[in-house]
């Protein structure tokens, strides 16, 4: 009987290896601009996968990167093709740069999956483009490096340090209590944004570019290299380099993301101060390459992890001090050596997170202190329950006032973001500081996208008082570079129907954090009396992708990714195309 044909170990080979009509075609147009027919002999054929766009500001300098990328394919013996997808830039896009994260990524598997690509280097930065870009790669599982554009250069204000978001939201606030003029408010926007990069906070891009670099999909330094260091192009020119060998060495995604990884990213999250928004995101990529990943699984993780790196939002120093102080790996040997890493998960440069970060010095313990003693004590993301949020929300202690970890208050309800802006700045508003503040129709269904409106600014007339944080609870998400006693995604969403929906001012609201609760203290039977008069809001636009992702979007605890994208199809090579 004869042998079944031994199926080609590259994909790209399906394309470039045909010696027929098929051949010619996939082969003919690529040479228009210049490739040689030595090109594809068989050699590992690199997808540059490109975020660059004028609209996605902290992505500019990506054509730059690619090159270096492209570089390093070459040297190594690969054949790299870059290729744009969708890029969502976070301070343009309306209503929310979120509500696009699930598109790009169907953009960036179809993009991977339907050419002719053995690997793919992933160039990420701005919020959402890391997420996306990982969240498509996971669909298909080739193997897969990402490279992050790196933070920009410290903001700097007439001799101080200023950071992205985190002072953008302290001087509005000083702008609207009459403590700065339009003018320095005006400066500080040229101050503060002086170099290529993405937001220089740990914020929420800082924050997955350090989830790129502990879950092992990324290079050593990844997390902090500032974008225009020249380091960070060596960073993108050995990614370029690996990437052939990792096709070579058959080393699929899948390999590298597993739940290890996921639960050292989870514990290095909480020792940076990361962004609320890795738990969405990260819970989106497990689900996508198969991995469980729970929202418990954050406050399990979670708990008795400290806060290591003084940085903005929860502290003073912004990126670059990280980098020159050492970065990530100090904070993974610290975790390493507290016995808080999984050391043996495999990265994509073939050694461990544990070879890799185990010599790892600091330069200055004022930036990164030793676990021993710790920047800020227990603060992992703790997961709240209670009548209020039967599928969970979440607050970040490190960024939580102390004192209101344990609260009891009378809620001052928004029923919308429209609403909250209508009526926040009324001297009139009945209010005081001891209230909670309770936002409704935020969430991935309501806004729709699930805006980063959950850190409500307070009202004026309790800015002039003195007061710098409430209670603050709604369905919403917190940029990564904002800060306070914020109570983010409950689920189920108000516009679901959820008991955030029934919630009316005056009522009693009790948050206690020690012991992860969040109770509505209203009768069992006046909620039931509310739900029954409970209208579910009108969807914003019943056409185009706002519709399917209104139809399918999951809730917040379950990665906000929609339904039917869950998991993967893999690289399977489809039909020809003629
Ligand atoms: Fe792009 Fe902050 S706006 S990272």
């Amino acid at each position: 009987m004869a042998s079944k044909p031994k199926a080609p170990s590259l994909r790209s080979v399906q394309w470039f290896g045909r010696q027929d009509i098929y051949g010619f075609i996939y082969r003919s147009w690529v040479k228009n601009r210049g490739v040689p027919q030595d090109q594809f002999d068989g050699r590992p054929v690199i997808g540059v996968c490109n975020t660059w766009s004028e609209l996605t500001p902290c992505n500019t300098h990506f054509r730059t990167l690619a090159e270096h990328v492209k570089a390093g394919v070459l040297e190594a013996g690969g054949f790299p093709l870059e290729f744009p997808v969708m890029s969502l830039g976070e301070t343009m896009l309306r209503p929310t740069a979120m509500l696009y994260r699930n598109l790009a990524s169907m953009d960036v598997e179809e993009s991977i999956r339907g050419n002719p690509l053995d690997g793919v280097v992933l160039l990420v930065g701005c919020d959402k483009t890391t997420p996306s870009l990982l969240m498509g790669a996971a669909s298909v599982d080739v193997p897969t490096i990402a490279v992050s554009g790196g933070p920009m250069l410290s903001g700097k204000y007439r001799g101080t340090d200023i950071g992205s978001g985190t002072n953008t939201w302290s001087m509005s606030e000083d702008l609207r209590a009459g403590r700065i003029t339009l003018e320095e408010f005006h400066e500080a926007e040229s101050c503060m944004h002086r170099s290529h990069g993405h937001c220089m906070t740990m914020g929420t891009a800082s924050t997955m570019a350090s989830m790129v670099e502990a879950l092992g999909v990324g290079m050593p330094g990844n997390a902090a290299i500032p974008a225009v260091d020249a380091r960070r192009y060596v960073l993108a020119r050995s990614a370029g380099r690996r990437i052939v060998a990792l096709v070579k060495e058959k080393v699929p995604l899948s390999k590298i993301l597993t739940r290890k990884a996921f639960e050292n990213a989870i514990r290095a999250n909480a020792a940076i101060g990361g962004s609320t928004n890795a738990v969405i995101h990260l819970i989106a990529i497990a689900r996508r390459i198969g991995v469980d990943l729970k929202l418990a699984d954050w406050d399990r993780l979670g708990r008795g992890v400290h806060t290591l790196a003084n940085l903005m939002p929860s502290g003073k120093y912004l990126m670059e001090d990280f980098y020159y102080a050492g970065g990530l790996p100090v904070v993974l040997r610290e975790l390493g050596e507290a016995g808080l890493l999984h050391k043996d998960a495999v990265t994509v440069n073939g050694r461990t997170l544990w070879e890799n970060n185990k010599d790892a010095r600091c330069w200055n313990r004022d930036v990164i202190f030793p676990f021993r003693k710790p920047f800020k004590k227990n603060t992992g993301i703790a997961v709240l329950r209670g009548n209020l949020c039967p599928g969970g929300a979440i607050i970040k202690p490190s960024a939580a006032t102390p004192r209101l970890m344990r609260h009891r208050g009378r809620a001052v309800v928004f029923d919308s973001i429209e609403d909250f802006h209508r009526r926040v700045d009324d001297p009139g508003l009945e209010i005081d500081e001891k209230c909670v503040m309770v936002l409704k129709n935020c969430g991935p269904r309501g806004y729709p996208g699930m805006a980063e409106v959950g850190n409500m600014p307070l009202p004026p007339k309790l800015l002039k008082k003195g007061v710098t944080d409430m209670v603050r609870i709604s369905d919403a998400r917190m940029s990564g570079t904002a800060y306070g006693t914020v109570v983010l995604h409950v689920v189920p969403e108000a516009a679901a129907g959820g008991a955030l929906a029934l919630v009316q001012s005056g009522d009693l609201i009790e948050l206690d954090v020690a012991k992860r609760r969040l109770q509505l203290l209203v009768p069992e039977n006046e909620l039931r009396r509310r739900r029954a008069k409970w209208k579910a809001p009108e969807a914003p636009l019943a056409r185009g992708y706002w519709k399917l992702y209104c139809e399918h979007v999951l809730p917040a605890s379950e990665g906000a990714d929609l339904d039917f994208l869950v998991g993967r199809s893999g690289p399977m090579v489809p039909r020809d195309n003629h």
